[in-house]
C-alpha cells in the first residue's frame, strides 16, 4: 500500500471502529438483562433472561416469543405490567389513561362503533307489516320517534338501554344474525379501528358478558407463557408441583 494512504486508512478504520462500536451499543444483545428478578406475593422469580434469549434462539425464533407487543428490532421492550395489570380493577381503569404510553392504547381499544347500515323506508314499507313491530303504541309513544329519546347509554329504573331495547326489536326477525355473536355485528354495525382518543367504549358494550374476552391479568399472562413453553419444550418448571422451582423465598 501506498504511505500517502496510511493516515487515510487509518482514520476511515477509526471511523469503521466508531460507528461499529455505536452500532453493537444501540443492538439489543448489549443491553439485554442477565437475569430479571420479578417480586410477588408467590416468593420473588429470578429469570435467567441471557439463558432464554439463547434457547429462543436455538428454536429459531425471536424476542416476539415473549415480548409480543414489540417488534423484534425494538431494543427496549415494554415491561409486561404496562398493559397486563395484577387487576383489571377500578384502580387500573382510573389510572392507566395517564400510565400507560399512547402507542398502546389501540391494542386494547382495538375498534369503535361507525354508522348503523339500516334502511328505515324499507323496514317501514314492507319488511315490517306495522310500525309497532318496532315502535311502541300510544300507550308509550304518542307519535313512532326516535328511541334515542328515551332509551339511553345506561338503563333508568326498568327502561332498558338503547343497545337492549333495539336489539330486541331487530332480533325478533334477524336472530340468525346475533347467533353469530361478534362475527354477525358488522351485518348492521360498520366498525371503525381504534384511536388514542381519551373516550374509549367499554369492552363490555361489544363484548357482551356472555362472550367478553378478557386480557390475562399479570399473574395469569406470565404463567401462561412462562409454563406453555416448557410444557411444550418438556423442559423448564411447568404443572402443580413446579411452584418452588421458580418462586424462591
Ligand atoms: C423467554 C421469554 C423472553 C425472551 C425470549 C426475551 N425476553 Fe426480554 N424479558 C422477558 C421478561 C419476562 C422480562 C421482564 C419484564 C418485566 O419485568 O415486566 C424481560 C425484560 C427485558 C428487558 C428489560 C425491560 C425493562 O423495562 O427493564 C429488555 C431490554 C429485554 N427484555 C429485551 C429483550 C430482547 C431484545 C429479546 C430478544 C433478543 C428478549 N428480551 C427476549 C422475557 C423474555
Ligand atoms: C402493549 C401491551 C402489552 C404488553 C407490553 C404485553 N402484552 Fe401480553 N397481551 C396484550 C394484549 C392486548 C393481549 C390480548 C390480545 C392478544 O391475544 O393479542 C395479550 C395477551 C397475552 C397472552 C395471552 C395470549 C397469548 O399470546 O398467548 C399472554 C400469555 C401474554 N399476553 C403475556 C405477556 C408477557 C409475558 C408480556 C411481557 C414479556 C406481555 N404479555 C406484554 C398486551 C400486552
Ligand atoms: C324495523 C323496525 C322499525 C319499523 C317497522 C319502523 N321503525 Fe321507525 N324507527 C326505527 C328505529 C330503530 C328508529 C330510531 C333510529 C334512530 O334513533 O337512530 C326509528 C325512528 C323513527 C322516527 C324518528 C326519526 C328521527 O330521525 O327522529 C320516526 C318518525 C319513525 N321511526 C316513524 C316510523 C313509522 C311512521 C313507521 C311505520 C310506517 C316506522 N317508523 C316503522 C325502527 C322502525
Ligand atoms: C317516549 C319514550 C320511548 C320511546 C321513544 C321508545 N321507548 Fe322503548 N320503552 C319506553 C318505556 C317507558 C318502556 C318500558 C320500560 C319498562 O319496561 O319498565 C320501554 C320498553 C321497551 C322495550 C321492552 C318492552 C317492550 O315493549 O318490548 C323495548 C324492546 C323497547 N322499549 C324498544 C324500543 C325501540 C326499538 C324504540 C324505537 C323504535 C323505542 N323503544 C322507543 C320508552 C320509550
Ligand atoms: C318484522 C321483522 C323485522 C324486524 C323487526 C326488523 N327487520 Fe330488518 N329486515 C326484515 C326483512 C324482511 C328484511 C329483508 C329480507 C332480508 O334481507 O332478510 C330485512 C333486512 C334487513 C337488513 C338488510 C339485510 C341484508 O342481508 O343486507 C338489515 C341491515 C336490517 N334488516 C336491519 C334491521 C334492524 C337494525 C332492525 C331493528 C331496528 C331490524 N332490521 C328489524 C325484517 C325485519
Ligand atoms: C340487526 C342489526 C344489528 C345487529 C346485528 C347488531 N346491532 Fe347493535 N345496534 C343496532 C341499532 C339499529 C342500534 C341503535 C343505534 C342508534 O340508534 O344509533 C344499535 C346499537 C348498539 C349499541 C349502542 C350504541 C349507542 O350509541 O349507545 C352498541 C354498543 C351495539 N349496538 C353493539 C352491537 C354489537 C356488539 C353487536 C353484535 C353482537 C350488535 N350491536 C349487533 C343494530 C344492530
Ligand atoms: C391492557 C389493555 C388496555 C390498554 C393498553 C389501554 N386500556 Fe383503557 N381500558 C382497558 C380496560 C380493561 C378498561 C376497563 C373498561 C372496560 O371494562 O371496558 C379500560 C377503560 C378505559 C377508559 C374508560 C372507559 C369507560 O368505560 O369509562 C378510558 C377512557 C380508557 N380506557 C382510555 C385509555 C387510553 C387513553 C389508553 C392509552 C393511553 C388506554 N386506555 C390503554 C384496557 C386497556
Ligand atoms: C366497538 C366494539 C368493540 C369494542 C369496544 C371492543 N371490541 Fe374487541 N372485538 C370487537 C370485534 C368486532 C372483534 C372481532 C370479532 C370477530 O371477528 O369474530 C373483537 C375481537 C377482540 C379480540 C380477539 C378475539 C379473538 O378471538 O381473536 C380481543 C382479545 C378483544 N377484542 C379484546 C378487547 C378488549 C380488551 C376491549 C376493551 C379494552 C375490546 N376488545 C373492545 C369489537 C370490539
Ligand atoms: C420460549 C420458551 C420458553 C419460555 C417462554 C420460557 N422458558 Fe424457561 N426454559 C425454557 C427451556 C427450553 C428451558 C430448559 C433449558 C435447558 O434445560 O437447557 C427453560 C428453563 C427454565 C428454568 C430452569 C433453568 C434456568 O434457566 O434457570 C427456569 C427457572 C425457567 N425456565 C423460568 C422461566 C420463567 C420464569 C419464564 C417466564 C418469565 C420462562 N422460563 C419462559 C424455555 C422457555
Ligand atoms: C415457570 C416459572 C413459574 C412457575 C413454575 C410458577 N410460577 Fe408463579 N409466577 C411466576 C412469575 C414469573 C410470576 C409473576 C412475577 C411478577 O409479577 O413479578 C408469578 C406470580 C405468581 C404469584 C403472584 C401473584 C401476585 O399477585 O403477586 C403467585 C401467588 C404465584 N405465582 C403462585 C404460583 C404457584 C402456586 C405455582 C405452582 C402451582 C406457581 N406460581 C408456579 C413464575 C412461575
Amino acid at each position: 500500500m501506498n504511505k500517502r494512504y496510511l493516515p487515510i486508512g487509518m482514520v476511515c478504520g477509526l471511523l469503521v471502529l466508531v460507528l461499529v462500536g455505536n452500532f453493537a451499543r444501540q443492538a439489543p444483545s448489549n443491553e439485554l438483562p442477565v437475569r430479571v428478578r420479578l417480586e410477588n406475593k408467590g416468593g420473588s422469580v429470578i429469570f435467567t433472561h441471557i439463558r432464554h434469549v439463547q434457547y429462543v434462539q436455538t428454536m429459531g425464533k425471536d424476542c416476539m416469543v415473549c415480548h409480543h407487543d414489540t417488534p423484534a428490532t425494538k431494543a427496549t421492550p415494554l415491561p409486561c405490567g404496562t398493559c397486563h395489570a395484577p387487576e383489571f380493577n377500578a384502580i387500573f381503569t382510573n389510572g392507566h389513561q395517564k400510565a400507560l404510553p399512547k402507542t398502546t392504547c389501540t391494542q386494547c381499544h382495538h375498534a369503535e362503533l361507525g354508522t348503523v347500515k339500516y334502511d328505515h323506508e324499507a323496514h317501514a314499507n314492507g319488511y315490517a307489516s306495522a310500525c309497532t313491530d318496532c315502535h311502541h303504541g300510544p300507550e308509550i309513544e304518542a307519535e313512532p320517534q326516535s328511541c334515542k329519546n328515551c332509551h339511553g347509554a345506561t338503563t333508568e329504573g326498568t327502561t332498558r338501554t338503547l343497545r337492549q331495547a333495539v336489539h330486541e326489536r331487530c332480533q325478533s326477525c334477524h336472530g340468525d344474525m346475533y347467533d353469530q355473536k361478534l362475527a354477525g355485528c358488522s351485518s348492521c354495525h360498520n366498525f371503525l379501528p381504534g384511536t388514542a382518543e381519551a373516550k374509549q367504549p367499554a369492552c363490555v358494550s361489544c363484548h357482551y358478558e356472555s362472550d367478553a374476552i378478557p386480557l390475562p391479568t399479570r399473574m395469569d399472562s406470565f404463567h401462561g407463557q412462562c409454563m406453555e413453553c416448557h410444557a411444550q419444550a418438556g423442559k423448564g418448571p411447568f404443572g402443580d408441583k413446579s411452584c418452588k422451582r421458580c418462586h424462591t423465598r
